[in-house]
């Protein structure tokens, strides 16, 4: 499965009934192996490729949010969010082992008793990435691959996981992949939006929280396909270990996006693009408007 060559056209964004989402999941998995509206050339990926095979899943999950306390255990339509994230990420097909990353114990708590693996991290880890780096030494086994799930995106599809892994197993020269999809124009302005764009053969160029590209006439085009980054990342093991190492570099500290670091320092990154509704969960007005999203597609 998934070495199709495939180009992802425009696709509907924001369909809502439940056999279209479905459909839609299944085409991302197609949609990941391929890149940008057939710019370039969809990987064929070895099937039993033994290089950077063992690969983890890290749910990092924090409970004091700078907005949101508790976040992670918010319910949504009546489960955590938390077990939402996971139950998702348990559907991927790449992962070894899945694990929570977490510095709470009534997080921990909570994850254990739906049958989560749970490794406590330190207080100390000051994001994400420290903290998934911290949880991957803390693990008995060896990984090639650590892939980073947000805790906060409840529907994300499980091959979105599978095609971030895909990438970074069919690259060697990269050390990082990620997804991206498209922007929706009235997300053009908000800086909380993050753009991306990406060379011919699917790596990232650049990321900003501005409009890129920028066209002449000072508007949006409506005929460009913009791109917009979504949260999950994978990195070489590795990679990781250097990764919260690297010294903080002019751009990445310019637009505050963590990613332009490994750009900045020349490392490669592999973006894929999926069809996917962003639904990330950053204030306790989101929970609401995910429920009723949810309860439209049927999904409970
Ligand atoms: C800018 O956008 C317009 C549509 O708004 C498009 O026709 C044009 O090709 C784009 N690029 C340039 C360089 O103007
Ligand atoms: C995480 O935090 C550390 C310390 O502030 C910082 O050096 C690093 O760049 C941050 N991000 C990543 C991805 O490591």
């Amino acid at each position: 499965m998934g070495s199709t060559p495939t180009s992802s056209s425009s696709s509907s964004v924001s369909s809502s009934d439940a056999n279209s989402w479905l459909v839609r999941g299944l085409f991302a998995a197609g949609a990941a192996l391929a890149v940008a509206s057939g710019a370039y050339l969809a990987l064929s990926l070895p099937r039993f490729s033994k290089f950077r095979s063992q690969v983890v899943g890290i749910i990092p999950a924090r409970y004091a949010s700078s907005r949101f306390r508790g976040k992670p255990l918010v319910p949504i339509l009546g489960k955590p969010m938390i077990q939402r994230t996971w139950e998702r990420a348990k559907l991927a097909t790449t992962l070894d082992q899945l694990v929570v990353a977490t510095d709470d114990e009534k997080i921990a708590e909570c994850c254990r008793g739906f049958g989560a693996d749970v490794i406590l991290t330190s207080e100390s880890c000051r994001n994400g990435t420290e903290r998934c780096n911290e949880a991957l030494q803390k693990l008995r086994k060896k990984f090639d691959i650590v892939v980073n799930i947000q805790g906060d995106e409840p529907l994300i599809e499980p091959e979105i996981i599978d095609g971030v892994v895909k990438a970074l197993q069919a690259d060697p020269d990269a050390v990082f992949s990620t997804a991206v999809t498209s922007l929706e124009p009235e997300d053009a302005s908000d800086p909380n939006r993050v753009k991306c764009v990406v060379d011919n053969h699917g790596y990232a160029i650049y990321f900003s929280r501005g409009l890129i590209p920028y066209n002449k006439s000072g508007k949006v085009n409506p005929h460009f396909p913009y791109l917009l980054h979504l949260g999950i990342q994978s990195y070489d093991a590795q990679f990781l270990k250097i990764y919260p190492e690297l010294s903080p570099t002019p751009l990445q500290l310019e637009e505050d996006l963590e990613q332009l670091k490994v750009l900045e320092n020349g490392y490669k990154m592999k973006v894929i693009k999926v069809d996917h509704d962003a639904h990330g969960v950053d204030t306790p007005e989101d929970v609401e408007k995910i429920e009723s999203l949810m309860r439209e597609r049927n999904l409970s």
